[in-house]
């Protein structure tokens, strides 16, 4: 069979390079893909936005199962477009991605089938929803409704800066039309962790819970990120709190969306916050995190084609995966000047070292073949990943792969997995 990816991230990579590797598949296409995939798959230059061109590639090819990586195309419907031209396709369709593409329906979700959640209120309009943090006193945490590339959050230290976030937002629109509506929640604190689970609208197959670092620098500090690293398994996550995230959280979700005539495939993304020991959902994602997808690949073993398709197809029955590692641990090598503008066309050096130290495995994220260079063409260039036996074994192969690396101004951090060191 062959499987068309849809991306051009280290999580599609992640994914090809696993791909690759199953029996079933004779072809691993990636849309459009970078130097890294084109290694282990054949890349297609199409946009993950352009749905109508991924449409024609996948029937062209005559691809038995298509896998979207981001975000955008899923809630821009490229599942129901695929779906209705007869291609078998993993992830949601447009009306079960509103639970990522729109922060306030999630909100009401929960709040409809009782999972637990930050208290909040919706507001289209910035002088009600200033007048009731006025009212409320206090600082809080102010979203975007729509998608907004992991920038659409602030999380306020005081009530001065939650109502100039609701004035950037609602009224500067500064992300446009993803903030016409805003969602305004109580401040939580405690440990994050984010935990997938591959669903095929009634079954789930859970993968492992992980936990990404979202600021630049080391000590959770400077600007946010996509994300600089992740790895799996996260201290804080035992199997019983694992059982109340599935009770609580995962099993309400699926419940509800197939009773709202949404049902639910693809993988579930759920980015937690522990609160006295206690899950809250903050956000859900309806497709694969990056970086976390680096450590759950390099961690899983055996063939995943079962998995993901059979979430396409509505039938995950008899599908278990097997962990072969107990840890993973991935580092985001990023370009200078990330999270804002980066210079393109730097080499990269060292790659073909790192990558042969053992239990390491180099994702590519903004990379090009230019000749016989790899340059470096976005602000995350590479997710430098490794399994181990534990996290801190993890942690030292793939910092040893790091410092084969060489990218001329290249940003990463050195204490990824410290809650686990
Ligand atoms: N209610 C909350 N209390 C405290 N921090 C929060 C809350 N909601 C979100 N955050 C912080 O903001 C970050 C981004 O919020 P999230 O809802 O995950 O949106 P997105 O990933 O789409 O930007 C979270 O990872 C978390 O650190
Ligand atoms: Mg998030």
């Amino acid at each position: 069979m062959k499987v068309l990816v849809v991306g051009g991230g280290a999580r599609e990579h992640a994914l090809a390079g696993k791909l690759a590797r199953s029996p079933r598949v004779t072809e691993v296409l990636v849309a459009p893909g970078n130097a890294g995939t084109a290694e282990v798959a054949t890349n297609l230059p199409i946009a993950a936005g352009d749905l109508d061109a991924l449409v024609r590639a996948a029937r062209e090819h005559a691809v038995g199962l298509v896998v979207v990586g981001p975000e955008a195309p899923l809630v821009a419907g490229l599942v129901d477009a695929l779906e209705a031209a007869g291609v078998p396709t993993f992830g949601p369709s447009a009306s079960a991605a509103r639970l990522e593409g729109s922060k306030g329906f999630a909100k009401d979700f929960m709040a409809r089938h009782g999972i637990p959640t930050a208290a909040y209120r919706v507001f289209d309009d910035a002088a009600q929803a200033a007048a009731w943090v006025r009212e409320l006193d206090r600082p809080m945490v102010v979203k975007a409704d729509g998608l907004a590339a992991g920038k659409g959050v602030v999380v306020a230290a005081t009530v001065d800066e939650t109502l100039a976030a609701l004035d950037s937002i609602l009224l500067a629109r500064e992300h446009g039309d993803a903030g016409a509506r805003v969602v305004v929640e109580e401040r939580l604190e405690g440990p994050e962790i984010s935990f997938h689970v591959v669903c095929d609208g009634v079954r789930t197959v859970p993968l492992a819970a992980a936990q990404d670092h979202k600021r630049l620098r080391d000590g959770d500090r400077g600007p946010n990120t996509g994300g600089m690293g992740a790895y799996s398994p996260p201290p804080m996550v035992d199997a019983a709190l694992e059982r109340a995230i599935l009770e609580r959280v995962v099993e309400p979700t699926l419940r509800g969306m197939a009773a709202e005539g949404a049902p639910f495939r693809g993988v579930l993304f759920v980015g937690l916050m522990l609160v006295g020991g206690e899950p809250r959902v903050l956000e859900y994602n309806v497709r694969f995190g990056d970086p976390e997808t680096s450590v759950l690949m390099a961690r899983l073993d055996g063939d995943i084609l079962p998995l993901l398709l059979g979430a396409a197809r509505g039938d995950l029955g008899g599908v278990e995966v097997r962990w072969g590692a107990p840890a993973a641990l991935s580092v985001v090598v990023a370009s200078e000047g990330y999270p804002g503008a980066c210079p393109e066309g730097r080499a990269i050096e060292g790659l073909a070292r790192a990558a042969a130290l053992d239990g390491v495995t180099v994702y590519h994220a903004g990379t090009r073949r230019e000749g016989e260079r790899v340059i470096a063409s976005g602000g995350r260039v590479l997710c430098v990943t490794a399994r181990g036996e534990s996290v801190p074994d993890a942690a030292a192969r793939a910092y040893a792969a790091v410092d084969a690396i060489t990218l001329e101004g290249a940003q990463h951090r050195r204490d990824i997995g410290w809650q686990a060191r």
